[in-house]
């Protein structure tokens, strides 16, 4: 069975997860347009803690997110909901640097491990089987997302009490409502259309307004 995972997931935003966590879980594997993902329909459902779904970022926008953060050797990223590890695993091997993986889900936190283990990474790279609201963001450089908007929404005040100034926070296709991003990238190739922002955290002003 294959699907066409973009669209799923926009509809499920629009839908408020309803949608899915109503639709009988099936057994077909789904596969990502690259097929580089596996999973499985009830990957695409959320629990109170799951605040978003399972949806991997093509190859060619994660190498987007990386470039548009200039990530720099040594320097620590978070990938906050990691799936399959992708994004911290492409940012230990092609830019050098160190990286964080949470995921709720321990299917993909374990396949991630694999991956990490099998190209000789895990000295920089490490993944957490855990809730991405308990990962401490103070010595983060980079931060990436790849949730909904309404998950941006919560884990904005988490990013604007923990994170340093300077610090680069990237989404993939939701914004962070009421931030003002530095940058904005529109791609489109073989994966479908596909939205990149970068923030970049100056701080709040002492009456807890945005620094731009
Ligand atoms: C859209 S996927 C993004 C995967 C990966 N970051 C990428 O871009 O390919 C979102 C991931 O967030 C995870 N997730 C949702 N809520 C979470 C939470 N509260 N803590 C940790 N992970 C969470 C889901 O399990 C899912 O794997």
């Amino acid at each position: 069975m294959r699907v066409n995972i973009k669209n799923k997931f926009r509809k499920l935003e629009n839908a408020g997860f309803n949608m899915w966590n109503q639709s009988p879980q099936g057994s077909a594997t789904i596969s990502d347009p690259q097929g580089q993902a596996e999973f499985y329909p009830q990957d695409l459902t959320t629990t109170d803690k799951s605040i978003a779904p399972f949806v991997p970022s093509p190859m060619d926008v994660v190498k987007m997110m990386l470039d548009l953060a200039d990530l720099q050797p040594g320097e620590l990223l978070f990938d906050l909901g990691c799936g399959d590890g992708r994004i911290v695993l492409s940012a230990v091997k092609d830019y050098g640097s160190m990286a964080m993986g949470v995921d709720l889900n321990a299917r993909f936190v374990e396949e991630a491990r694999k991956k990490a283990e099998k190209l000789g990474l895990m000295d920089r790279a490490q993944f957490v089987d855990g809730n991405m609201f308990d990962v401490d963001l103070r010595s983060a450089d980079v931060v990436t997302m790849y949730l909904l908007r309404k998950a941006n929404e919560q884990v904005k005040p988490k990013l604007e009490s923990e994170l340093k100034i300077g610090a680069r926070v990237i989404t993939h296709d939701f914004p962070i409502p009421s931030w003002k991003c530095e940058t904005r990238v529109d791609l489109g190739g073989e994966s479908g259309r596909h939205t990149v922002y970068l923030y970049v955290w100056r701080g709040l002003d002492c009456t807890g307004r945005l620094l731009s």
